[in-house]
């Protein structure tokens, strides 16, 4: 399977039949400012460490500093995407997240003011879970379809929040990845065939009086699967590619360990292999990042990027997942000169910079959540391009740290 830089694939296979080439430009990745050792939470939970680090697959969680957010993780991201690429053509911004940080306005309107784009750019937040990542990017697939000179910017970015001593306090976490799409794309060519699944499940959500997620383990993996081998399905019957077309596949992790049980899912549904390689590869920073809801896919193709050699013209899965819930398995061909060293440093010397907190400072933090009934100014933590300054007459106010 070969694809040119216009994306027309040399494949037989009806998926890529699409005249048009859309997809991911180039991509950005900030993490929190403080991290915790999930060794440290372990021990202090009095469990066996091996349960986070082999059992579920994670070794560290990012946690946000006082004066950090999703919006600052996703203005933080952007900012720097767009040094790379300029803003010419962006015409749209749509911000992905499950942990917004008010009830009507967007973050991404917030992004907007931060980045000084113009007014002539729209602005808006999408919610399914963490599902909404892929959403966004399908959602601005179809504005640059209509206008191929136009650019849309998508934020992915959340921060993960379960409660204190619960089964899914380990799987939290805090990250963004910003994306920009756009026609004859320099990273992925994402196919215009996908395959989809929603189904009514209460396996995981967050009521609208509540900081923290409630969720039902067990039932959560159950409805991951079945939204799984639904879109499986449902992109064949569209004429997706099979899974012997595809090089590998980057799943939605939770805990990376979850995508081992998802590609073991996949692999028993199809009779196929797909190459356990890959698993590591794409798991490189969800294992120190945590789980970062609507982002975790995306920082899941941006580590398979950065750590797989050969990826040239092969045709790649993606599989978001939200719960609720809805899947999606998207597809599409990695572009000559996808890799990046100096993307891949940045990321790693990102990720390694982040402050250790201790169990107790970690669980301030988390019990730590301003109101909107008094003004308040937090403290000056964050060394990233934005920060949350506080609370002013109900309004969360935002400022650059430079
Ligand atoms: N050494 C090595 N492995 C160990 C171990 C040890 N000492 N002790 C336990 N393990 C293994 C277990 O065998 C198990 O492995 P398998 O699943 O392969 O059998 C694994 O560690 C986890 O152990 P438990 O199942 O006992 O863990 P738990 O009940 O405490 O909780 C969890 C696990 C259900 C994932 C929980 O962390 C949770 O609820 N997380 C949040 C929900 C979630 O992430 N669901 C994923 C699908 S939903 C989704 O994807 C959307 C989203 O982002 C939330």
């Amino acid at each position: 399977m070969t694809s040119n830089r216009t994306g027309e694939s040399t494949s037989t296979s009806s998926s890529t039949s699409s005249s048009a080439s859309i997809g991911i430009e180039d991509l950005e990745l900030a993490a929190s400012h403080h991290v915790l050792d999930l060794g440290r939470l372990a021990e202090a939970r009095g469990v066996d460490p091996a349960k986070y680090t082999r059992g579920i697959g994670l070794d560290e969680m990012g946690v946000v500093a006082a004066d950090e957010d999703v919006v600052t993780l996703g203005a933080s991201a952007a900012a720097r995407l767009l040094e790379r690429t300029g803003t010419e053509g962006l015409r749209t911004v749509l911000f992905a997240t499950e942990s917004g940080v008010d009830q009507s306005k967007s973050g991404a309107v917030i992004v907007h003011g931060l980045l000084g784009l113009p007014s002539s750019v729209r602005s808006v937040e999408l919610k399914q879970a963490c599902y909404a990542g892929a959403a966004a990017v399908q959602t601005a697939i179809g504005i640059v379809a209509r206008r191929p000179q136009e650019k849309v910017l998508v934020i992915a970015a959340d921060v993960a929040r379960y409660g204190l001593g619960t089964s899914g306090e380990p799987t939290q976490g805090a990250g963004a990845v910003a994306l920009l799409i756009a026609a004859d794309p320099a990273l992925l060519a994402i196919d215009p065939v996908s395959g989809v699944y929603s189904a009514d499940v209460d396996d995981f959500w967050r009521p609208n009086d509540s900081t923290t997620a409630l969720v039902n383990g067990r039932l959560s993996i159950s409805a991951y699967k079945n939204a799984l081998l639904g879109a499986w399905d449902d992109l064949q019957a569209q004429g997706g590619p099979g899974v012997d077309e595809l090089e590998a596949v980057v799943y939605h992790q939770p805990f990376t360990k979850m995508a081992v049980k998802a590609q073991r899912f996949l692999d028993q549904h199809t009779g196929g292999r797909l190459d356990p390689e890959a698993l590591e590869q794409g798991a490189v920073y969800d294992r120190r990042l945590g789980n970062t809801y609507t982002a975790s896919l995306w920082a899941g193709l941006a580590a398979l990027l950065d750590h797989r050699e050969g990826l040239e013209g092969r045709r790649i899965g993606l599989f978001s997942y939200g719960s609720g819930s809805a899947g999606e398995m998207l597809t599409g061909t990695v572009q000559p000169g996808y890799a990046r060293p100096e993307r891949a440093a940045a990321t790693r010397a990102a990720l390694d910079a982040r402050v250790p907190v201790t169990v107790e400072e970690y669980e301030e933090l988390h019990e730590r959540l301003l109101g909107s009934d008094e003004d308040v100014e937090t403290p000056r933590v964050t060394t990233a391009p934005f920060r949350f300054a506080g609370v002013q007459e109900g309004a969360r106010k935002y400022e650059a740290t430079a």
